[in-house]
Order: C-alpha cells, then structure tokens, then sequence
C-alpha cells in the first residue's frame, strides 16, 4: 500500500548511466538510463511487442532496443524502429516516467504524470550543500517499507539494538514533542547532560579535543509523506548553548533516509550520513559512511526478521507503545493518501494500528 503519486528515489545519481539499470519501483519493473546528453530516462522494462525485460537490451545513441527481436523506443518510449518492417505500429510504445535528478538521486513518479510537479521532491538538499559533507548507500530490505519507517520513527531502539554505538539510557527516559499536519511529522527528543554515545562522542573528539564532560544530545525527526525521513542529530558540551539554538561548539549530522516500495514486502533504502564540520575531510567522510552502514546492518537484519515474522503471523495483532507515536502518525497520513488516491474512506485508526495485517506481503 502506497501511494503512487508522489517522487520516489529509484537510484542513486552515479548508478544511473549508459549501461541498463533494472529496478522495481511500486511493483513497476523499470528500466533507467541516461541520454548522449546525460538526461536521466526511465521506461517500463518490458517491451510492446512481447513484454520482455527492456532492460536485456542496449542503447543505440538515446534510443534503447530490444534484445530480442531489435523494437528500439525513444527516451519518451515511443517506438521509432521495427527492423522487420517500414511502417510502425501508432500504438507500439511503453511508459516513459516522469523523471527529476536532485540531491545526488534519480527520482520517479509512478503515478499521474500531469500531477508530476518537481517542486515536490523531497528535500534531502544536505546531500549535496556545500555547507554540507556526507556520503551514503542503498540498501535493499526484504520488508514493508513502513517497518523502515516505524523503526526511523523510534530511535528508543538505538539504546538496545545500537547498544554500541548510539546507545543512551535518556533515550527510553526523555518525553519527544511531536508534531504532525498532512503531510509530516515531526519528533523532538533532547537529553540534557548526559553521556556522549560512542558514535557521537568519536565525533565531538574531533571537534572538541579537549572536552571530556557531558553534553547536551538532540534528535529531530522529521517524515515527509510518503517516505522521507530526515533526522537531525548531534551533541553539544553543556552550557555552549545547544538547547538555546547555538549548535556550533557540537558536531551536527543530518541522517537523510528515503524508502522506495519496490513491492509488497520489500523496498530499496537510501541512506546517507552528512556532517557540517571537517567538510573536506575524506577520511571522517568514509569513517562515518560505514560506521552508519555497520549500524543499519543490524536495523537491516532486525527489519528482514521482522517482516518473516509477520508473514508467519497474519492474524496477530500488534499492541501499540507510547514510543510507536510517530510511527503511527505515518501510518495515518500514508493511509490518507492512499484513500484519496483510491477513492474510498481513510481507514479507522484502530485497524491501521494493526500492523502485522497491514504489512503481511499478500495483504
Ligand atoms: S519482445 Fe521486444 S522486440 Fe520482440
Ligand atoms: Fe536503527
């Protein structure tokens, strides 16, 4: 379940070239490539003809061909040859998806092209300000990408499941502020005068040599519909000012996830980690790219078990925490969407809260 009228990461920038890249986005087989000009084109991966994968082909200039019996198609997916005869079909032609490339992705609208608007692409403008250094990956994830976003929702999990890098007992202790209108939903958490995880504290060290005392440590989550989450995060010595909006004696991250369904059941996560101090530090850029990866590893393994353990359950129901809050916001607004989409009434909130039935793979 989602929505289908809304940009979604289908890769990121550099994966996106003049050799065939095969993804499904939303159950739609894929096929991305660049034009001679570097234009980023994304047409359905099956062909008019026989509907074979579009993506076993080849690029002849900007058009793609066929690898079976050589239609070539347009980057606006309009055939333009049929080698075996002189007149083309009027209908011969596969969809052509509105494409934007921003913030180092390739994004894609499945749904109504005439509502493809690019100023609604999710801003994850971190990833390339050059105020801003970061790197990140693509994780594919055998789950509902709503588990990804409980799990962005909540970092209380960060005390048990990161208990080595992330870990704070404040975390489970302190009350977030949470906020929410249509389309996003936003989670405070600051823990005052604790210890520095040691993630962060890796980090302060660099900044702050000298420091050894406690710090001020914040996270603000912000999802946008329907599958962006940004986490601001960092830790601050006390008494510099943190709390008060003076950040500059801390280090501050920017975590920027957005999740792409590729069907039910699964979905591709893009990650990345950006940092505003120590910009040209390459080395802290690689250090802190798989310091995060080895972290969403074990997010990784944890979300793939869960979804098999959904799968095996179908009948049970799942008690909702206080920690759950944000999540369960998600859930409400992306059911909304999709109710507008499909015309019908926004399911009772007391259903939705039933996630094991929402996230089954054949529900
Ligand atoms: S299946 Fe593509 S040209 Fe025949
Ligand atoms: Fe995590």
């Amino acid at each position: 379940m989602y929505p289908l009228n809304a940009w979604y990461a289908a890769a990121w920038d550099t994966e996106v070239g003049r050799t065939l890249l095969a993804r499904t986005i939303c159950e739609r087989p894929v096929v991305l490539y660049r034009t001679g000009e570097g234009r980023p084109v994304a047409l359905a991966d099956a062909c008019w003809h026989r509907l074979v994968p579009l993506s076993m082909g080849r690029l002849d200039g900007d058009d793609l061909v066929c690898g079976y019996h050589g239609l070539a198609y347009g980057p606006n997916g309009r055939c333009t040859r049929m080698p075996a005869q002189e007149t083309l079909n009027p209908s011969a032609a596969v969809t052509a998806y509105p494409v934007v490339e921003r913030h180092r992705y390739v994004w894609i609208w499945p749904g109504d092209p005439d509502k493809a608007d690019p100023a609604l692409v999710p801003d994850l403008h971190w990833n390339d300000d050059p105020s801003w250094a970061g790197d990140g990956e693509l994780i594919e994830l055998d789950c509902d990408y709503r588990l990804v976003l409980d799990n962005l929702m909540d970092l209380t999990h960060e005390q048990f499941l990161h208990a080595d890098s992330l870990a704070n007992e404040e975390l489970s202790d302190s009350e977030p502020d949470v906020e929410h209108d249509e389309d996003s939903v936003t989670l405070t958490r600051w823990m005052h005068g604790i210890e520095a995880p040691p993630f962060l504290g890796m980090q302060l060290k660099r900044k702050a040599p000298e420091y050894r005392g406690p710090v001020d440590r914040w996270q603000i989550i912000r999802f946008t519909a329907p599958s962006t989450v940004t986490i601001d995060v960092g830790v601050a010595p006390v008494g510099t000012g943190a709390p008060q909006g003076d950040r500059s004696a801390g280090v501050n991250g920017q975590v920027l996830n957005t999740i792409t369904p590729a069907g039910p059941g699964s979905c591709h996560y893009f990650w990345a980690f950006t940092r505003n101090y120590h910009l040209g530090d390459q080395g802290l850029t690689t250090l802190l790219r798989q310091s995060v990866s080895r972290v969403f590893g074990q997010d990784t393994d944890m979300l793939n078990a869960q979804q098999r353990a959904i799968e095996a359950n179908p009948d049970h129901d799942f008690y909702n925490l206080n920690i759950d809050i944000g999540g369960m916001w998600v859930r409400r607004i992306i059911d909304a969407k999709v109710a507008a989409e499909q015309g019908r009434e926004r399911t009772h909130p007391t259903v939705l809260a039933s996630v094991a039935a929402a996230t089954r793979r054949t529900a």
